[in-house]
């Protein structure tokens, strides 16, 4: 998909580690300019090797330091990537957490830390992506839709997750968030959809698959019994992005090695 996205500039949230990271080089690849956001001053590191690799492999972008929560901050990273690129074609709202607690121990801190990031965060950057969308109008030279707007979500969004109900509310939150802006910017031209990642091999869930006892049992929720990895998940938002999806708005895909059919169910039920 060399090329499918060129001319076009790509915010990706969290883009100094994980699926973030994966989706921005996939996305350079594809031809696109990338924005590497990062939340903190001690992730900056991480988000400038992400922007060297992807200078080495012939892309071009840069980093922007945000946390997502922050509506300020989050003003001023479009107003930036306006100021430098002319415009923003694709928003890829992706940072997120985990905070994970018993229902019944978990923190006010903890609850409002994964909404505030996970959710808010979504609807912050959405809502500027929008504005910005709505402001510059069509570019039919680069793409069919005015704009593309992809939510990573979660399994989770469907799958229910004790132990991790911040977490859980917060993807089941994005579903919404998702399918109503698709449904509110379709007659604009803006595309609007969730990638619903399983587990993938990322810092996020190092302790389901960081040892061979973790990970064989991880393997009996996978029915393709692999875990995933960030490129698999770059592809997936490359292909969100062009125009080879022009009809898809409003859906949520699923990317997880079967993990939402329920592999129990194979020999029981
Ligand atoms: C979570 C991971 C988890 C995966 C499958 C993801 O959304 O962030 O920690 O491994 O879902 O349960």
């Amino acid at each position: 998909m060399e090329n499918t996205l060129k001319g076009q500039t790509a915010i990706i949230t969290g883009a100094s580690s994980g699926i973030g990271t994966g989706v921005a080089k996939a996305l350079a690849a594809a031809g696109a300019t990338v924005v590497i956001n990062y939340p903190v001053e001690s992730s900056k590191p991480d988000a400038e090797a992400v922007l060297t690799d992807i200078i080495n492999a012939g892309g071009t972008g840069m980093t922007a330091q945000c946390d997502v929560s922050k509506e300020d901050q989050v003003i001023r990273m479009f107003a930036d990537t306006v100021a430098q690129y002319g415009t923003v074609d694709i928003l890829i709202n992706n940072a997120g957490l985990q905070r994970d607690a018993k229902f019944d121990e978990m923190t006010l801190d903890q609850w409002n830390l994964v909404i505030n990031v996970n959710l808010t965060g979504q609807f912050l950057c959405a809502r500027e992506a929008i504005r910005e969308f709505l402001r510059r109008g069509p570019r039919p030279d680069v793409s069919l839709a005015t704009g593309k707007i992809i939510c990573m979500s979660s399994v989770h969004e469907l799958i229910p997750w004790g132990g991790h109900v911040n977490y859980a509310t917060s993807k089941g939150g994005i579903k919404m968030l998702m399918q109503s802006l698709a449904q509110e910017y379709g007659d604009r031209k803006i595309r609007v959809n969730s990638i619903c990642p399983g587990a993938i091999q990322t810092p996020i869930n190092r302790a389901a698959w960081e040892t061979p006892q973790a990970l064989n049992s991880l393997m009996s929720l996978i029915p393709y019994n692999r875990i995933g990895q960030p490129q698999d998940i770059g592809n997936l938002a490359v292909f969100l992005s062009s125009d080879l999806s022009d009809y898809i708005t409003g859906a949520s895909i699923f990317i997880d090695g079967g993990m939402t059919v329920f592999e129990g169910f194979a020999t029981g039920g």
